[in-house]
């Protein structure tokens, strides 16, 4: 499947934003924490939360959904995450912690997701070998074995997923573990506040020092997933591109506060409590210097759209250093290049001069580099086929659709993968 994205029209409405995939993961895969019934309320309807479900109901969990609410329950009944689902998604990696704390072993075949570089998942493994699992790899992937017990560990990197996975490992260990060098970015935040509701004991809840005292069991929950703050900027990002002016509404914009600082903050922008007005009317010279870093810097996940402002800015040069996955940059670049862009990369830094784009036939590689494309098409002139849409459902309800109605020109051809 391709968009077709004809140029240049400003964008103007106001759009809502669905509940965050990253946050939907992770929350997924600690349901397995409870036997009880856990309700997830604001659950998108996208590829990788659905093959989530499919993964907790291959391995035994009851799932239903009805609209954007999904109540999950019952004991797994296999700990082999199946090979077939979990290659598809690399959000399976996400329940090794819970699989662990509440059966003590766990096969997980090596997870799939974006070409966005090494996904490598040694802080996790190196937690569980702290907690005293024993961890494998065989022909059939990572071979886990052992209750994860209480123990101090110290991420050397502040991981979104090893942090999530670690949580969940120890909120049943019987003692007091502490982890140190957290990630907190807010899907992160949403866990550890779901959990704290299903009866776990968690100290520093947000913060970056995590103190958990296992508890005997956890209970059903009922928890909203919190706002996509990756979707939030992209239809900012969208609004920028076309000069338009949109109101982004049902987000959070403090979640948004290192996008809103290099981006947003240089048009007429105007904060509420769960939504944003953005007025780009205008063109602005570039967007300075952007380092990638975890929460509260500038998200990797965002980068791909600040390459495409960049390089749609009036003639001034933005430099993007991107430091968490090596391959997100030069893909786009190139792309970006057969669109006339005036981009070059050196290691992991893109320089980028802006100047007038022209439509052109894009490939999306990854679900945020896609995003990126199609943002750089409603900024250029002319039409533009933007091909690979199977990685863009990954992340986005159904992004032509919600463009669209914000007066964009962008329709889907061809079937989907
Ligand atoms: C999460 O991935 C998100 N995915 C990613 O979103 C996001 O880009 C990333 O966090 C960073 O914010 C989900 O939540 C499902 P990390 P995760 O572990 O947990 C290195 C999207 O498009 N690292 O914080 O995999 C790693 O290589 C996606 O929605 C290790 O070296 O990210 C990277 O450089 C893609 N060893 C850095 O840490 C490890 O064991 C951050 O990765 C783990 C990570």
């Amino acid at each position: 499947m391709e968009y077709i994205v004809r140029g240049n029209i400003p964008l103007n409405g106001e759009i809502s934003v669905c509940g965050a995939k990253n946050c939907a993961l992770a929350l997924l895969g600690a349901t397995i924490l409870t036997d009880e019934t856990v309700v997830l309320t604001k659950c998108p309807h996208i590829a990788d939360v659905d093959n989530m479900l499919l993964l907790l109901k291959k391995m035994g969990k009851k799932v239903s959904r009805n609209g954007q609410t999904v109540q999950i329950s019952g004991k797994l009944n296999t700990v082999n995450v199946p090979a077939e689902v979990a290659t598809l998604l690399r959000g399976s990696v996400l329940v090794l912690g819970a699989v662990l704390a509440r059966y003590g072993q766990l096969t997980l075949p090596l997870p799939g997701g974006c070409a966005i570089g090494a996904r490598p998942i040694d802080i996790h493994t190196d937690g569980l070998k702290h907690f005293g699992v024993s961890v494998e790899y065989d022909d059939k992937g990572l071979v886990c074995k052992g209750k994860p017990q209480p123990s101090a560990f110290k991420l050397r990197f502040a991981s979104v997923g090893a942090t999530e996975n670690l949580l969940c490992a120890a909120v049943l260990s019987q003692g007091q573990s502490v982890l140190y060098n957290c990630a907190t970015e807010p899907e992160v935040v949403a866990l550890e506040q779901m959990l704290v509701q299903m009866g776990a004991q968690i100290n520093g809840v947000g913060g970056s020092v995590l103190t958990i005292t296992g508890v005997q069991r956890l209970s059903g929950t009922v928890f909203d997933i919190i706002p996509d703050r990756i979707v939030a900027a992209t239809y900012l990002s969208a609004a920028v591109a076309s000069h338009g002016k949109v109101t982004v509404s049902n987000c959070c914009p403090q979640h948004l506060s290192a996008f809103i600082n290099a981006v947003c903050g240089r048009y007429d922008v105007r904060l509420y409590n769960d939504a944003v007005t953005l007025n780009a009317d205008r063109a602005v010279s570039d967007y300075g210097k952007v380092v990638t870093a975890p929460y509260p810097g500038f998200p990797t996940d965002m980068q791909s759209l600040l390459l495409s402002l960049a390089a749609l800015s009036a003639g001034g040069t933005t430099k993007i250093t991107e430091n968490l996955f090596e391959n997100r940059l030069q893909h786009n670049a190139d792309q970006l290049a057969l669109m006339g862009a005036d981009i070059s990369v050196n290691g992991n830094t893109a320089s980028v001069r802006g100047q007038c784009l022209f439509g052109a036939e894009l490939c999306a590689r990854d679900l945020r580099g896609g995003a990126g494309l199609v943002v750089a098409a409603l900024g250029a002139e002319g039409t533009s086929a933007v091909r690979g849409v199977e990685h863009i459902n990954r992340g986005y309800v159904d992004l032509a659709a919600e463009l669209s109605s914000l007066g964009a020109d962008i329709h889907s051809v061809g079937l989907d993968k």
